[in-house]
């Protein structure tokens, strides 16, 4: 019987040995065998089958991060998955295993800021160069490829800007140049966009965000296809970037109602959208208008929209912006973003990065809205009150 993956993430991972509706949380550091006989069974298996779940020490896994890799690879509909302590480990284990000094690569312009620092500054020290192109221009993208492009990294939707990209054209050029490609999926999760059907490399999600779904966890994961395991598995090995087994437990338990709590975020950020949209003094960062260019991306390549959205709002009076923020009562101030309450953010610089082809004028200003569980009408309510001191 063909089941739904919802109907898997409510009957996945039963524990009938310990008969406990969730798999227990196993701490390991040593691994204990029954002989020396049994720990070289063990390694020669792990050998054959290095995604079979085989440990001979903590730090490769125990039976609770494995399940939840289990979980993922089908989520993802990947050839495996890897599990790493914090999102962006995923995002430096993704990068790290496949360039070398004397690379380049090619990297979206609006990527997550720590991404953006990650490769223009701290991977130039190790002599790989990283060229950005412009998400709405991939002839910026393509005129940049030489023969040392190694790897091309997108983030869609672009971070704070929200720009939906033409995610078939990437694979498209990236293959016919025979270039890697990794994409960070952490707004979409592999819920609404599967990247490795898609024809993506490697695909990161911050764990951190819904797969947890309640703010008290961090964690991430790369998705890859069979072609770059090898290369993963093994700088996977030498960074020791793994996740302990009590995050692996909480994300695992979080992902039970990813499907319930994603299709109350579309429903309840669809809502609010329709409100915004109808406001002239800002632009609505978020796939709502039919006849956009972002409106059409998102929907060739996405199956639902997320919780995460933005305002591009124009305005002399700064401080009118800061105190529409600030006098905002059910949104709560604080980063990160995909757990079950509504929070906001003020863009300072530092957010957005010093990006190449983001002009932003000196009266224009941007606004990050997520938007959680509550009831929509009264985070509506609660917009339009604060919306009374923007100028
Ligand atoms: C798009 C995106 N990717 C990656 C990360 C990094 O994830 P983590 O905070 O789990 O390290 C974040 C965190 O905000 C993010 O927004």
């Amino acid at each position: 019987m063909s089941k739904s993956f919802k109907t898997f993430l409510k009957h996945t991972a039963k524990d009938f040995h310990n008969q406990s509706v969730n798999p227990p949380v196993v701490r390991a550091s040593t691994i204990i065998f029954k002989s020396m006989k049994d720990i070289r069974k063990t390694q020669a298996k792990a050998k054959k089958n290095p995604i079979g779940g085989f440990y001979d020490y903590g730090r490769q896994g125990t039976s609770t991060t494995y399940i939840l890799q289990k979980i993922l690879t089908k989520l993802e509909e990947s050839y495996h998955v890897f599990t790493t302590p914090t999102g962006f480990g995923a995002v430096f284990l993704a990068i790290f295993s496949v360039t070398r000094p004397g690379d380049e690569i090619i990297v979206a312009d609006p990527v997550y800021s720590p991404t953006r620092l990650l490769t223009e500054k701290f991977l130039k020290e190790f002599n790989i160069k990283t060229i950005f192109y412009n998400p709405n221009d991939l002839k910026t993208l393509e005129k940049n490829i030489t023969k040392r492009t190694k790897l091309i990294f997108v983030e869609n939707p672009g971070s704070n800007t929200f720009d939906f990209q033409d995610l078939g054209k990437i694979v498209s050029i990236a293959k016919k140049n025979k270039i890697l490609t990794a994409i960070d999926n952490t707004w979409g999760t592999p819920y609404f966009l599967k990247p490795i059907k898609l024809g993506f490399d490697m695909s990161i999600v911050s764990a951190t965000k819904y797969y947890s779904g309640h703010s008290d966890v961090m964690g991430g994961s790369l998705a890859v296809n069979k072609k770059v395991f090898s290369k993963v598995h093994n700088a996977e090995r030498i960074t020791g970037l793994r996740l302990g087994p009590d995050d692996a437990y909480l994300i695992t338990r979080g992902l039970r109602t990813l499907d319930v709590r994603l299709d109350r975020h579309r429903e309840n950020a669809k809502k609010v959208a329709l409100f915004l949209s109808k406001n002239k003094k800002f632009k609505l960062l978020y796939p709502y208008k039919k006849d956009s260019t972002n409106f059409r991306m998102w929907k060739k390549y996405y199956s639902g929209a997320s919780g995460l959205m933005g305002l591009k709002i124009k305005s002399g009076n700064v401080n009118s912006v800061k105190k529409f923020v600030n006098s905002l009562k059910l949104f709560g101030y604080g980063y990160s973003w995909g757990g079950f309450e509504s929070l906001a953010l003020h863009q300072e610089f530092r957010e957005t990065g010093n990006r190449k082809y983001l002009k932003l004028a000196k009266n224009e200003h941007l606004v990050r809205l997520h938007i959680g569980l509550e009831e929509p009408n009264d985070l509506i309510a609660d917009i339009k009150q604060a919306l009374r001191h923007l100028k």
